[in-house]
């Protein structure tokens, strides 16, 4: 048999082994190279057939020219690992100088916006926050309003009455239909003067509608002090419209009926999209004027409901909706989109 060239096929391997472009094809050139079927594994099959002294021979420099190309093998082999490694970084590289993705923010909603910038208003004027109960007795709510049970006017409010389970009897407890019960809280706390603002939720069992919520908010006013007259009452709700509606704004003052004020008024403002006029204007339907809340002098009975005396003390009082002044300034068509929870509204207004 003649001497293999082994030389030869030590350089062939080696140029596979170099030119393999990625693991794949270095895996190939192993095959091709290095197993029991290249060249390189038939001289060493071959070996058997030798006698001993070529067989040494012969073997020795199989097995250099193995370790050769297993050497370059493994060298190559580590060099396309490091260069597929770098392609991945490359692939997966993250750019921090790129924007970050900014979470939404979450925000006020416009019914709590309207009370605290209400609140703040009043505040300015040297007002505190008052609060009462939701879940409210008959009395607070009715009757200490100078509201006795049968009186025509509850049929004002259709209420909705709580069975409480509790020793208390059938419409005894209500879902308080109006922030005015907090004026008889008030007053019970504490010695006047009082000049308090209390914003809340309340119930009437309305249909919802674009202009009705069964549960929706109110604010209420209430000052008690000695000599105060109806003077007071107008600068104060005129200064009110003023800072809410804007500096042009007027104010009128309407005869009107409240079981828990003598003599009390519907208070309108000025229409704040035609300025006055009324014409063509939707807004306030050609009339130059909006209804905006209830007022009048606490009546005699309030205060004395209040533990305080008619003879000593006076004050007025002024209840109004929360939604339907944000609903006037803002164009808001129907109020039941105040608690459908939209984001695309709410984060327009
Ligand atoms: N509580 C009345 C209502 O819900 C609003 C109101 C009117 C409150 C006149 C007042 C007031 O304090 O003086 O309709």
């Amino acid at each position: 048999m003649p001497t293999p060239d082994l030389d030869a096929v030590v350089a062939a391997g080696r140029r596979a082994i170099a030119d393999a472009p990625d693991l794949d094809a270095l895996r190939e050139a192993e095959q091709a190279h290095l197993s029991r079927r290249s060249a390189l594994g038939e001289v060493q099959r071959s070996l058997g057939g030798l006698d001993e002294a070529a067989r040494r021979d012969l073997g020795r420099r199989v097995n250099q020219a193995r370790t050769t190309l297993q050497a370059e093998l493994a060298a190559r082999r580590a060099e396309l690992e490091a260069e597929r490694d770098q392609a991945l970084l490359e692939a997966e590289r993250v750019d921090v100088t790129l924007p970050g993705r900014v979470p939404p923010r979450g925000a006020i909603h416009p019914v709590t916006r309207t009370i605290d910038e209400i609140v703040d208003i009043f505040i300015g004027l040297g007002y505190r926050v008052a609060e009462g109960p939701e879940v409210e007795t008959d009395w607070y709510n009715f009757q200490a309003l100078n509201l006795p049970p049968d009186h025509p006017a509850r049929s004002m409010q259709d209420s909705l009455y709580i069975d409480s389970g509790n020793g208390r009897e059938a419409g005894e407890l209500v879902l308080r239909t109006q922030t005015s019960p907090v004026q008889i809280r008030t007053m019970q706390a504490g010695p006047p003067p009082v000049y308090v603002v209390a914003p809340g939720r309340c119930y009437r069992a309305d249909t919802p509608d674009a202009t009705h919520l069964p549960v929706f908010n109110q604010i209420e006013v209430l000052a008690v002090d000695r000599g105060l007259t109806m003077a007071d009452m107008k600068g104060t709700l005129l200064a009110f419209a003023r800072a809410y509606f804007g500096e042009e704004r007027q104010i009128r003052l309407r005869p009107s009926y409240f079981p828990f004020v003598e003599p009390g008024a519907e208070v309108d403002v000025s229409c704040f999209i035609c300025g006055g006029t009324g014409e063509g204007c939707r807004t306030c339907r050609g009339e130059g004027w909006i209804e905006l809340l209830g007022a009048g002098m606490v009546h005699p009975n309030v205060l004395r409901a209040g533990g305080y005396d008619p003879d000593e003390v006076s004050g007025f009082a002024a209840g109004t909706g929360i939604e339907r002044p944000f609903m006037l300034r803002s164009g808001l068509a129907d109020m039941r989109t105040l608690t459908d929870n939209d984001v695309r509204w709410l984060t327009s207004v």
